[in-house]
């Protein structure tokens, strides 16, 4: 088995939560030496990518509900965007992001493995007694455990007025045009990833993401130094 001599950080959270504003508020710091880190290279990357996969899922996000009328239908429909999911992050790792830690970079991600558990763990609880266990699973024994995940944690009321006031409908919460539904979605996703983060404390950092730009920034940009500190 290869070592891989790089660090792998990602970056979760319901949509609107300020995943990606933190992340290009890190990204810029990095290319200004403004990061408490010393020599290391960084590369930002994303899932859903920008990829085959990534392309047809945004296809499909941007579309009318998975998998027509009628549960069967439905069902069926989430089963191929929890495959498209795993598609993409396949390919990711083998692409991108196994390359990257194996050149000794730092990976930071926009999203994850922990998107599929808490996304599709929610969309697929009329498939599965135990969704999030379940994805979880197929994720084991091939993907990459990140060495630390930083939580984005946020009401989802308060994410999904941010998603509207950026003209976006939150994309892969149920069609319809109510908010309240969104919200309803959005609260079963954020309560999965409070889960995660209760499994595996040492992985996980919350931050409170209610709170202005800068301080978030600030929190992330702590969070990752100190990760990369410890080695
Ligand atoms: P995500 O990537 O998690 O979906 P974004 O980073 O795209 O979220 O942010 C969603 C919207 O909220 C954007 O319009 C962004 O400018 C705004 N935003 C992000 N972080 C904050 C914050 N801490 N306070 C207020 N607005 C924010
Ligand atoms: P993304 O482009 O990151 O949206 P945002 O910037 O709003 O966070 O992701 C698109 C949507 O795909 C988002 O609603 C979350 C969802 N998603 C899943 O359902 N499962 C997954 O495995 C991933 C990576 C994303």
């Amino acid at each position: 088995m290869l070592i891989m001599r790089g660090v792998l950080i990602t970056f979760e959270g319901i949509d609107g939560s300020g995943k990606s504003t933190a992340l290009a508020g890190v990204a810029r710091m990095a290319s200004e030496g403004k990061l408490a880190v010393e020599g290391r290279r960084f590369l930002f990357t994303a899932e859903p990518t920008e990829g085959e996969e990534g392309r047809l899922l945004r296809e499909r996000l941007r579309g009318p509900a998975a998998g027509g009328v009628g549960a069967a239908a439905m069902r069926a429909g989430q089963m191929e965007e929890l495959f498209l999911f795993m598609a993409d992050h396949a390919r990711h790792l083998a692409e991108t992001v196994i390359p990257a830690l194996e050149a000794g970079m730092v990976v930071v991600s926009d999203r994850y493995s922990d998107s599929r558990a808490a996304y599709q763990g929610a969309t697929l609880r009329e498939v599965f007694s135990d969704p999030m266990e379940r994805v979880r699973e197929l994720h084991r024994p091939w993907s990459v455990v990140p060495d630390r995940t930083i939580l984005f944690s946020i009401d989802p009321a308060l994410a999904v007025d941010r998603c509207l006031s950026r003209g976006e409908a939150c994309p892969s919460a149920p069609k319809g045009p109510e908010k309240f539904e969104r919200e309803e979605f959005l609260r079963v996703v954020a309560e999965n990833f409070k889960t995660l983060a209760r499994l595996e404390p040492r992985r996980f950092v919350v931050i409170d993401a209610s709170r202005p730009i800068a301080e978030v920034l600030a929190e992330t940009a702590e969070a990752l130094a100190e990760v990369l500190a410890e080695g």
